[in-house]
């Protein structure tokens, strides 16, 4: 069986991939647990506890076919503050030590996490070839990831080093992120305790919202392809808007518990992002990547999973 090491493994997509995928390959998660849960992984899945920043605790791993490197700062509000020199030491320092872990290991391919908040309010669809201005420090440090991936990959062309600009991805395991989850999990958090969820304005705002089981198809499609993907960079999402409203309806449909949602004046006057959703034609035609799963029917996955204990802070209140 191949084998891939996950970084930030016991994180929301981390662990989501781990549990679909450990049939398939031999997966080692590791992850240092700042935000992460180790409860989020299927006991059947190897955990270490360990830091991406930090070669020694690869090297607990042993040899792996491929790194999936999605450890790092994972959200634009955990740079404000006291947060702006760790965030950027993180994310940075963990993406290349990880990268230079596997190349002097022999990985044929490293596969990492970029954002869809690169594109900030770009024209829609979002598409791979638009001109991109990251508006916070987070899009600063994917960025950063894709030019060291395509300075890197020119050196060393033996191997892949593939970004996936991860839409707005919702899903179970994400209570350990409280306050920094999807406004998926944040609204399905309030219903699930009977509070109302909070709507910034109208709630047409719109955003791609991807199932992360449609993430997980897109990242094993691009670890089995024999195709020489270089330092590419791929769109992950639906190709569809789903606004604000109709994931209130999904989750009051799942629910069904007579919960409403607030709606109150848009506190957010500058830089809001009123809509996004992505051109996937790329992944699609390159790696035959179809999205699956049904808004419904990931909704009402997530609203039986919910783990209200597992929260580790949260709020209504938080970026929507
Ligand atoms: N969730 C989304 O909608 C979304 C969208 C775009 C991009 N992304 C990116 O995808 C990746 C995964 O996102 P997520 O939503 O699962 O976030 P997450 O915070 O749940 O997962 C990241 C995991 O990495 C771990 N971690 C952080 N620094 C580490 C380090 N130095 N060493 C080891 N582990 C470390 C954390 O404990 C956490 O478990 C992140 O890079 C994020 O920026 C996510």
């Amino acid at each position: 069986m191949q084998k891939i090491l996950v970084t930030g493994g016991a994180g929301f997509i981390g662990s989501n991939f781990c549990n679909l995928n450990k049939g398939n390959y031999d997966i080692t998660a590791l992850d240092n647990l700042f935000l992460g849960d180790k409860r989020n992984l299927d006991d059947d899945v190897t955990f270490i506890e360990g830091d991406a920043c930090n070669m020694e605790d690869l090297d607990q791993v042993g040899p792996v076919d491929y790194v999936l490197h999605l450890a790092g700062t994972s959200s634009a509000p955990m740079f404000m503050g006291d947060g702006l020199v760790e965030g950027y030491v993180n994310s940075i320092e963990s993406f290349l030590t990880t990268l230079e872990w596997a190349r002097k290991n022999g990985v044929r391919k490293f596969l990492y996490a970029s954002t869809s908040s690169l594109y900030g309010n770009n024209p829609i669809p979002l598409i791979e070839t638009q001109e991109v201005t990251p508006i916070n420090h987070y899009a600063v440090t994917k960025r950063m990831y894709e030019y060291s991936a395509a300075c890197y990959n020119k050196v060393y062309p033996d191997i892949d080093i593939i970004g996936f600009r991860f839409m707005s991805v919702y899903g179970p395991n994400e209570e350990a992120k409280g306050i920094y989850a999807n406004l998926v999990s944040q609204f399905c958090w309030d219903m699930a305790r009977g509070l109302s969820p909070v709507i910034y304005g109208d709630g047409t705002q719109f955003r791609d919202f991807t199932n992360v089981r449609d993430v997980a198809q897109a990242i094993t499609l691009a670890i089995e392809t024999e195709k020489k993907l270089g330092a590419d960079v791929f769109n992950i999402g639906t190709g569809r808007s789903t606004s604000l409203n109709e994931i209130v309806d999904a989750l009051k449909k799942a629910f069904d518990n007579g919960v409403e949602a607030k709606y109150i004046e848009n506190p957010v006057k500058e830089g809001y992002v009123m809509g996004q959703h992505a051109d996937i034609t790329k992944i699609q035609e390159v790696l035959g990547y179809e999205p699956k799963v049904k808004l419904e029917d990931g909704i009402r996955e997530q609203v039986k999973n919910v783990r209200l204990d597992r929260i580790r802070e949260t709020s209504s209140d938080s970026l929507r």
